[in-house]
């Protein structure tokens, strides 16, 4: 029920690098909600219904629909929205050279 879906796109003929901006792109805007105590949640599972989605936003084929985000305040009522996930630590995903 966020009050604001967002969809992103990328123009097609962009390669891997851009897409590793397009992902700090979306932190952006994820960080720079908190600092104004809003909530957000990337949905990567918009991307498979782009063929719905194109004509509702006029969406060229030129265009990649990458992902979706709902942005908006956390209900805290809601029992999805209590559900933390587990951080690895540090060691299980980075070498240290020395
Ligand atoms: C670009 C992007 C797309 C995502 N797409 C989905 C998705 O389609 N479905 C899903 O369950 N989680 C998706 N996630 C993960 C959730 O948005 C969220 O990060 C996850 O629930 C873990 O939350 P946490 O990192 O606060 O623990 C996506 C994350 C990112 C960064």
């Amino acid at each position: 029920d966020a009050p604001v879906g967002l969809i992103f796109t990328v123009d097609r003929r962009l390669n891997k690098g851009s897409w590793i901006d397009y992902g700090m792109f979306l932190q952006n805007i994820m960080v720079a909600a908190r600092g104004r105590g809003l909530h957000t949640c990337p949905q990567a599972a918009f991307a498979p219904y782009h063929r719905q989605i194109r004509p509702v936003l006029d969406i060229p084929d030129e265009e990649i629909v990458v992902c979706g985000m709902a942005l908006g305040y956390e209900d805290t009522s809601k029992p999805e929205n209590e559900f933390r996930t587990d951080r690895a630590p540090l060691e299980d995903w980075v070498t240290f050279a020395t």
